[in-house]
Order: structure tokens, then sequence, then C-alpha cells
């Protein structure tokens, strides 16, 4: 019997279906033990992806990772792990969401953030050019724009202006190289203030809603820098992993970049009393501080990644931070992982002081003991006035009180010498 050319069409077509439903796809999910990463990779398993979630744990928890995915506890930076990894797994896709996100920070660890989110995406996007694999997909940050770009459109110039924006808007420009020079196809997405369950709340320097709830959860008050009058528009990871997770399904978005996140702006002050709610306090204990140098207002466009992905804002502020406050009140508060300080630290050990401030460092010791020991008693005075006018107002007129009450108090020139070479010395 003849077969009618729709039936043909309709069994080809189903016929293909079938065999990308039946094919495995292989994802690697960098960050997987993250916030975001490891609701990206539940998405993938709902999509039947087998999964590899990769996290060294600086910033992730191992319990974030559902059971159904792999676990492979190590560093983006590590590219012999990489390595291995690519050559044991047969990856299709890469998600790459492996960052420290302390936008603010990032100008105090500049070269911290610069290897772990710069050099790490590299060795990530070398393998995956080696590798050939289908698809890059990276998630970057509205911190690409800059200040005074508003409202942040796909199509304005970006222009990063701190390190980690920098970090992350030179990945998108060698992900664009990459897709030249080796036909890599990747896809961007840009998000901005996502909240929701597993986001680390313990972390002082990001996530305004995490550190309420972290606050509220110890019975210390809300910290709000400046007025609390600036605004963010806060958004759902519920909302957006489903769309990063299924984005690869769609070539049409590939090789192109999308701000991804919600549409409606809320001031700090305003989310302070919707956190405090859902807490059961309508009036929230605030401690004020001096404002930071950041943005007022950011808010970004979506019109593209409504059109091109259908992005759809279901989950309301108050809806979202139930959720999360429901994931919190099980878990409980979290403290500050001691790694951020130390690698703060090892940047300040390997500053090394230019040779002319040891000079003047010197110099101003010497000239410090010489003016002030021949005159002991109106030195005294002189320090007391001095250190009563200026006590608590800056470090250095203090250490200048101390260095004066050492050499009037009466010591011999014996002990003021060896006093002296103690504290230069220390
Ligand atoms: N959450 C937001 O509001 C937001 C906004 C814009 C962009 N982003 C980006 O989304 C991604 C995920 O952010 P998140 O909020 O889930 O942060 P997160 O800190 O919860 O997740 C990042 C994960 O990366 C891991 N990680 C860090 N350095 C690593 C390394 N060298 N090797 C392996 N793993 C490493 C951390 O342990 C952590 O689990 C980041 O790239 C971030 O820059 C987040």
């Amino acid at each position: 019997m003849p077969v009618h050319p729709s039936h043909i069409d309709i069994f080809n077509w189903m016929q293909t279906y079938e065999i990308e439903m039946m094919t495995k796809k292989y994802s690697l999910v960098t960050g997987g033990a993250g916030f975001m990463g490891s609701h990206v990779v539940d998405e993938l398993l709902k999509c039947h992806h087998d999964v590899v979630a990769l996290d060294d744990l600086s910033g992730g928890f191992r319990d974030n990772v559902s059971n159904e995915a792999r676990f492979v506890e190590g560093s983006i930076l590590d590219t012999d792990l990489i390595n291995q990894l690519f050559e044991t797994h047969d990856f299709d896709y890469v998600f790459h969401l492996a960052a420290y996100a302390a936008e603010g920070l990032s100008h105090f660890i500049r070269r911290f953030n610069y290897e772990n989110n710069l050099i790490g995406s590299v060795n990530l996007l070398n393998a995956s050019i080696k590798h050939e694999i289908k698809c890059s997909v990276f998630t970057s940050s509205i911190a690409v724009y800059g200040q005074n770009q508003l409202p942040m459109v796909e199509s304005l110039t970006p222009q990063p202006e701190d390190p980690y924006g920098i970090s992350k808007y030179a990945v998108e420009l060698d992900l664009k190289a990459a897709r030249s020079m080796y036909d890599l196809n990747y896809i961007i997405f840009r998000p901005h203030n996502v909240y929701g369950e597993r986001q680390n709340i313990g972390d002082k320097y990001r996530n305004v809603i995490g550190i309420f709830m972290n606050q509220f959860m110890q019975d210390q008050p809300l910290t709000i820098f400046g007025d609390g009058a600036q605004t963010r528009a806060f958004s759902y990871i519920g909302d957006l992993a489903p769309i990063m997770a299924k984005s690869i399904e769609l070539k049409s978005c590939y090789n192109d970049v999308f701000n991804i996140g919600s549409d409606h702006p809320y001031s700090v002050s305003e989310l302070a009393k919707i956190v405090g709610q859902t807490f059961g306090l309508s009036n929230p204990k605030i401690t004020y501080c001096e404002s930071r140098n950041e943005v007022v207002h950011a808010y970004s466009d979506h019109e593209k990644i409504k059109e091109v992905l259908g992005l759809k804002e279901s989950t309301s502020l108050e809806e979202g931070i139930k959720k999360m406050y429901t994931w919190a009140n099980v878990h409980g508060p979290r403290t500050t992982p001691p790694f951020h300080a130390c690698r703060l630290n090892l940047q300040v050990q390997n500053r090394s002081c230019p040779s002319f401030l040891w000079a003047f460092y010197i110099l101003s010791i010497f000239s410090a003991y010489y003016s002030v020991t021949p005159q002991p008693s109106s030195t005294e005075r002189s320090c007391g006035q001095q250190s009563r006018f200026s006590s608590g107002k800056t470090g250095e007129a203090n250490h200048s009180y101390f260095r004066c009450s050492l050499f009037a108090k009466g010591f011999s020139l014996q002990q003021r010498k060896w006093g002296l070479l103690f504290f230069s010395v220390v």
C-alpha cells in the first residue's frame, strides 16, 4: 500500500525527535555545587542529561548537588583535571557558572579575580575547543555594562568598571573569538541579583537577600549601605534556571547574548520590609552604614530573552522570598567561609612596598626621634593635647602619639635606641 507523503514527513519527524530524545546528552556544569549551578544541574537532569558537576567548594556546598549527577570536587584552574574530565566524558555542552562573584570586593582581590574568573574560564574554553563540544553556555553578568548605561540592553557596548565585570566581558570576547576561529558555539547569559534556595547566605560580600536572612536568623540588625533608596530587580532562580538549561535546544539562540532576570525594581529599604514581614517582623531593626561606591539604580531590558527563549517572570518577590525562607529555616544561618580572608591576606602579603616608601619610613622615624628628644616636657604636653584632639580620629595620629610618649617618658638614650629599633623592625 503506498504511503502518503505527509505520513512519511510525520514518520521522519517522529524518528528524528525520538532519536533526539533517546540520545543521551552529556553536560559539564562548573560551579555545580553553587547556588545557580545546582539549579541548572537539576534542570538538565529533568531534560535527561548526564551531568558532571565540577566545583571546588570554595563557595558552594556538596549537599546542593543532586545525587543523580556525578560530583567532582576540583578547580577549573586545574588543567590536568579539566583535560581528564573532557577525555573521559564526551561532553556535548558546558555550562560554566564557576566564579567568585563578589563584584565590589573584586577591586581588592584583583589577581585572584582574574585567575579564578578569567584564566579558569580560558582553561575550559581550550578544552571545549579541543574536544569540539556542541555549545558553551557562559554565565556572565550585567556588571559588563558598567554604570550609567540604563536600561541595560544587549545592543549597548559594554563598559565594565571593576575587575569582576572586566573578567566577565573578557570571557565574552574570548568566546566570540573562539567562535570565529574554531566554530565553537556559545550562549551568553547576563543575570542580575538572583536569589532563592541554596544561596550561600553566609557570604557577607554579596546577595543582599541572603545577608538579610542570615542576620534575621542570628537576631542581628539588618545592615543597609547608604539610605536604602538604591533599587535592584531581584530575580527568582526558579524562573531562570529552566530557561538556561533548555537554551541549548534552540539553535536560533546560539552565538548570542541575553540579559536574564526580573523587570520589577525594589529599593533595598522595601526589600528589608518584605524580608522582615516574612520573618514575622513588621519593623525590623536596621543599621545604616556609609554608602558604597555602587550603582544606585540598576535595571536591564529583557525583551530579547522573552521573545527568543520565552522568559516569563512568574514568581513575585514575596513568593520567592517565602520559598527561600522555608529553605533557610531548615538549613539555619551560615558563617562566611574563611577562604575569603585567606585570599585577601595573600594579596596583601604579595604586595611589595616600593623602596622609596621604605626610605621615607626610616627617615621619618629618625626625624621623629631627633625632633622629640631635646624637649621632653613640652613634647609630652603637646602629644597629650594631640592625643586628646585626635583621639579616635585617625590611626596615624594615634600612632604618632604613641611614638612621642615613648620618647617623652624619661627613658634612657640606650632604651630609646632599642625601642626605636624594635618598632622599626615591627
Ligand atoms: N547570583 C547572582 O545574582 C549572579 C548575577 C550575575 C552573575 N552571576 C554569575 O553566576 C554564576 C553563579 O553564581 P552564584 O550566585 O550561583 O554563585 P555561587 O558562589 O553560589 O556559585 C559559584 C560556584 O563556583 C564555585 N567555584 C568558584 N571558583 C571555582 C573554581 N576555581 N573551580 C571550581 N569551582 C569554583 C564555588 O564553589 C561556587 O559553588 C557566577 O559565574 C556568577 O558570576 C550570578
